[in-house]
């Protein structure tokens, strides 16, 4: 540590705790330096000519001269590949056992002294050298997997591992987790490492609190989902290609993993966008239904600070009618910071507050952090040290880092009795009165003045009972904490379906809850970088995110926390939260004008309740996110790839968010079809190009022709809202209606709208005949001319 780091650590926490974290840091490097010597001189491989192969169900082993692949293609068209014996199994990301093989998949030779697995979906031929192509059915090729090369330690240990891969030209990346500069990942490199940014955050920092080995691709020649199931420090370098412009020289794009250790191995699924994230659902996992009131607007502050405050700012909202479905409470209301405690002095009676509010509709969230103050005589600590919950060092001392609470030890989540001890405290959570989670500085964070702010690498986890280190235990901490959490919250009370939103996480999080923006910073960048981390999320498998309305930190302008309001109400996670020393978010703090603007978002909000009700059904059962890119319907069209400013809610609904001040119209690129303006009802025919009013007082959303939109009518009865047909078009719509917040089964209801002399006709479709809809239906865009 030199004095610099010294000086900065105390700046940035205080006296105690900064001097606190400097001597963490240090500690930390030197165990490191202990315990994971320098890796010394490396032997580099690749997996030279082939010598053979095996066939087995659904693919096969084929051999080289330095390595083995095994190609196992599934029941529903994944493809699982592994190199040197790496198997599906153990994995953070499945959900449960690997699907099946494909008993139709075969490998067999092809012409050229390699191999191939032709199925239904995907064809993968594997090179004499070992490269793995995947290709359409009909042969198109979607991407070449060169063959790998490792760096093996000689004195032993991880080998690290770089798999170099070409796309189309054409292609666009999409994932890794929450990437703030997308959604569209331009050049660059991406680390896979889950890191809290240090403060709040915009478009330029990465990486940020969700990482993942997820790649979505775009291209003419199809869509597909790479995965290397790896949770290890990595680096995701991306190039995108060039065409050469009909001389028949495309330099295709690249995409360039590099993993400090851990196996190599890759899923793959290909498809339309839709059945891409369908087949990732189901390989990792459904997304967890949220109760229907965590699909309403909540508020949020770090340091409301006391119960007087809290009941404040409820009657804000109540004496203003503005709808309010959940308050959340941050570390403010612990007792010294302390996870699972109250501060009784400033929170005398928080069940008796929590009853209040939920009389008002309003249910009460608790931020949980998972750092144990390390101190004994504490219950959460003496609860954990006799279950031996928390994480060692080699030596198998505790591991201490410095969170909020001053020092602390850290639950090693890897471990299922650990998990079991957690979620069993949630108890007094939910005896407070607490109707969800909110897990918070779970990448683990360790405050230090430089370097990672997380457990030294050498720190030991179970990982199931294998045991490891914190380099392959650190990226899946945040998920294994919402594992807990879950199955914590499910024991505790089996009748409801638990509320659990967490900062950190990795692939398969969504089994568990969704996810926020985390720090974003106060400004038109922090904005849009809002906007990229929920689409991103999203084509990962998380389909509730959603940013902190306003910007984490400082005061945003009048302008710029009611665009980001407007925002938020489309998003699914639509919550305002800022820092403790952050300016005031509630919407009557920013002039009338805005307050009556931010009424009419959150009555819009209110109004398409049902609506985000069936895009969270649909979310569970087929994995497609609320919130999609403009792409998701027709990825062929180039432009709409390339298109990062509006995002299509459901298949019905496309919003045109305003991300720059000072602005009342806006361009919005509309995919094929008809699209009407929602404020207006004028009519666009797509795809295209148009210009369209968003003044102050909204935002653009357009609905597209021939759609079905379950809302909330002015009676509070559902209501089928229905955009009529292009002439000689049909179209419809899926709508579930809201089962409450139990386990009960919802049925999908599937809509069918025709255009009959003039007239718009609604169908429910029911087996191989129709019915008249169940709900009242409201045709709107009748007659409009486009
Ligand atoms: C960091 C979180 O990202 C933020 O939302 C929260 O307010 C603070 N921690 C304090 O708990």
């Amino acid at each position: 540590m030199d004095g610099r780091g010294l000086v900065r650590s105390v700046g940035i926490f205080g006296t105690v705790q900064g001097l606190r974290a400097a001597r963490s840091a240090w500690r930390q490097r030197r165990t490191d330096a202990r315990a994971l010597p320098a890796r010394g001189a490396e032997r580099a491989r690749v997996p030279g000519p082939v010598s053979g192969a095996e066939p087995l169900p659904g693919g096969g082993i084929v051999r080289f001269a330095r390595s083995e692949l095994r190609i196992r293609v599934a029941v529903g068209g994944a493809v699982f590949w592994g190199w040197d014996g790496a198997e599906p199994e153990p994995s953070y990301a499945l959900d449960g056992t690997p699907p099946e093989p494909d008993p139709r998949a075969e490998l067999e030779p092809d012409k050229n002294g390699g191999w191939r697995v032709v199925s239904e979906r995907v064809r993968v031929e594997v090179s004499r050298h070992g490269a793995v192509e995947i290709r359409t059915p009909g042969g198109v090729v979607l991407r070449r997997d060169l063959p790998p090369r490792w760096w093996e330690p000689v004195r032993g240990g991880p080998a690290r591992w770089v798999q170099r891969t070409e796309v189309p030209a054409d292609a666009r990346f999409f994932g890794l987790g929450g990437r703030a500069s997308g959604p569209r990942l331009r050049d660059g490199t991406y680390r896979l490492w889950n890191t809290d940014p240090r403060g709040s955050f915009g478009p330029d920092d990465d990486p940020l609190y969700i990482t993942m080995p997820v790649q979505l691709v775009v291209a003419d020649a199809g869509t597909h989902l790479a995965f290397h199931d790896n949770s290890w420090d990595g680096r995701v370098t991306l190039r995108e290609g060039e065409e050469g412009e009909g001389s028949g020289h495309d330099r295709p794009g690249t995409s360039e993993v590099r993993m400090d250790g851990g196996p190599l191995r890759c899923w793959v699924v290909v498809g339309t966008p839709a059945r891409v994230l369908r087949g990732w659902t189901q390989l990792t996992g459904a997304p967890a239904l949220p109760p229907s009131w965590a699909l309403g607007p909540q508020h949020a502050r770090w340091g409301f600070g006391s119960e007087r405050e809290v009941r404040r700012i409820v009657a804000g909202y109540r004496e203003r009618e503005l709808p309010l479905s959940a308050v959340h409470l941050d570390i403010d209301h612990y007792d010294a910071h302390q996870v699972f405690t109250v501060d009784r002095e400033r929170f005398p009676d928080l069940p008796g507050m929590a009853k209040d509010l939920r009389d008002d509709g309003v249910r009460l969230v608790s931020i949980v952090d998972p750092a144990v103050k390390a101190e004994p005589g504490t219950a959460v600590y003496d609860s954990g040290a006799a279950a031996d919950a928390f994480v060692r060092d080699g030596r198998g001392r505790e591991v201490r880092g410095v969170v909020w609470p001053g020092e602390c030890v850290y639950p090693d989540f890897t471990d299922p009795r650990a998990r079991e001890w957690w979620g069993g405290l949630y108890e007094e959570r939910l005896a407070q009165g607490f109707s969800g989670v909110w897990h918070d500085m779970n990448e683990p964070v360790s405050f230090t003045p430089f370097g990672d702010m997380t457990l030294p690498r050498s720190a030991r986890h179970a990982l199931e009972g294998r045991g490891g280190d914190h380099r392959e235990a650190h990226n899946v901490y945040g998920l294994a904490m919402a594992r807990a959490g879950h199955e914590g919250l499910r024991r505790l009370r089996p009748e409801e379906r638990p509320f659990l939103f967490s900062r950190s996480g990795w692939a398969g999080m969504q089994r568990y809850g969704g996810t926020w923006s985390g720090d974003v910073t106060t400004g038109w960048p922090g904005l849009r970088a809002s906007l990229s981390l929920v689409l991103g999320l999203g084509l990962c498998g998380v389909p509730y995110s959603g940013p902190d309305v306003g910007g984490f930190d400082g005061s945003p302008s009048p302008e710029l926390y009611l665009r980001w309001f407007q925002l938020g109400a489309q998003l699914p996670l639509f919550r305002t939260h800022a820092a403790i020393d952050a300016g005031r978010r509630e919407p009557w703090e920013f002039g009338p004008e805005v307050l009556a603007h931010a009424r009419a978002a959150l009555a819009e909000r209110e109004r398409l309740r049902p609506y985000f009700v069936t895009l969270a059904h649909l979310a569970r059962l087929t994995g497609a996110p609320y919130a999609r890119p403009m792409w998701w319907g027709c990825p062929e069209d180039r432009a709409l790839r390339d298109c990062e400013d509006a995002f299509l809610l459901g298949d019905a609904l496309l919003v045109a968010p305003v991300l720059e001040g000072g602005t009342d119209r806006r361009a919005v690129r509309l995919p094929r079809g008809r699209w009407y303006d929602t404020a207006t009802g004028q009519a666009y025919d797509g795809p295209g190009q148009v210009l369209v009013d968003a003044p102050l007082s909204r935002i653009p959303v357009l609905a597209r022709g021939g759609s079905v939109i379950p809302v909330r009518g002015a009676d509070g009865g559902m209501e089928l809202e229905v955009w009529a047909p292009a002439a000689g078009r049909t179209g419809g719509g899926l709508v579930v209606p809201d089962m409450g917040d139990g386990w009960e089964r919802a049925e999908v209801e599937r809509y069918r709208t025709r255009l009959v002399d003039g007239r718009v006709v609604v169908k429910q479709i029911k087996g191989d005949g129709s019915a008249p809809p169940r709900w009242r239906v409201r045709v709107r865009g009748l007659g409009a001319a486009a």
